[in-house]
């Protein structure tokens, strides 16, 4: 048995994104990949059933036995597998019962989650949150902001935090790896709203650690070190493959 799982040693994992829709199975001793991932681009306009499908494709791709637990990210708030918004995906998300609609399309019990909930959860089972004892606050810079809130390794679902209303605006509107990019900061004018941005967090919340992901994580020294806080904060370990395996652990957890 795994360390994380009671009853799995692996699960599947599948991260839906604006661009692409990718899969691979997890070994759950070590969070790695226990084959090679499978990326297909997200159909567009990327509504509940065209995405369904390719969901569907990917979970064929693979020879997967039938018991294994499958968990599916997606960027919104997942109450029990039913979306509840949708701030930067199709708006016929709403209300839609993700884990129905992708159970019966991959003919298999599915788990859907919030993405970043399944990023944050899997830094702190295998990545840089790893054994981190107390209040972790995982924190996804990427087209919006998403967040994951994890007590002494039990995630708080749907925190939401890259909607906090700060200097009345939406706060991913000003301070997302999007916005940089719209805005053309550079380093330092994004530092500068990440600032902000993070001090409001951690006055709230008073994390024992903040841990950054999303694609620019990647790039930590040309931003991390310009943050002056009373939180330590560190870069995500697992990069892009945190969804996925996150998703796993989640699912398979589930079925414990
Ligand atoms: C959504 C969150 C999501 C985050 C990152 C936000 O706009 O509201 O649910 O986790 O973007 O994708």
């Amino acid at each position: 048995m795994s360390k994380h799982s009671k009853k799995h040693e692996t699960a599947f994992g599948i991260d839906i994104g604006g661009s692409g829709i990718k899969g691979a199975p997890v070994d759950l001793h070590d969070g790695e990949f226990a084959d090679d991932r499978l990326r297909i681009p997200t159909p567009q306009p990327a509504t509940p059933d065209a995405v369904a499908k390719t969901v569907a494709e990917i979970v064929d791709s693979f020879d997967l036995g039938k018991h294994v637990p499958i968990g599916v990210t997606f960027p919104a708030v997942m109450l029990h597998g039913v979306a509840q918004s949708a701030a930067n995906v199709d708006e016929s998300w709403i209300g839609t019962d993700a884990e129905k609609l992708f159970s019966k399309a991959t003919d298999r019990t599915v788990v859907a989650v919030n993405d970043a909930d399944a990023a944050g959860y899997a830094e702190v089972l295998y990545g840089a949150a790893k054994d981190v004892k107390g209040v972790v606050l995982v924190v996804t810079l990427g087209t919006g902001i998403g967040s994951a809130l994890v007590v002494d390794g039990r995630l708080v679902p749907n925190t939401e935090l890259g909607h906090l209303e700060i200097d009345g605006h939406d706060a991913e509107s000003r301070a997302a790896e999007s916005a940089r990019d719209r805005d053309g900061l550079d380093w330092e004018q994004w530092a500068q709203r990440l600032q902000r941005y993070f001090s409001v967090v951690e006055n709230l919340f008073w994390p024992d650690l903040i841990v950054v992901g999303g694609g620019v994580s990647k790039h930590d020294e040309d931003f991390l070190p310009l943050l002056d806080l009373r939180t330590k904060i560190v870069p995500a370990k697992l990069r892009n493959a945190a969804g996925i395996v996150g998703a796993a652990a989640l699912a398979a957890e589930a079925d414990d």
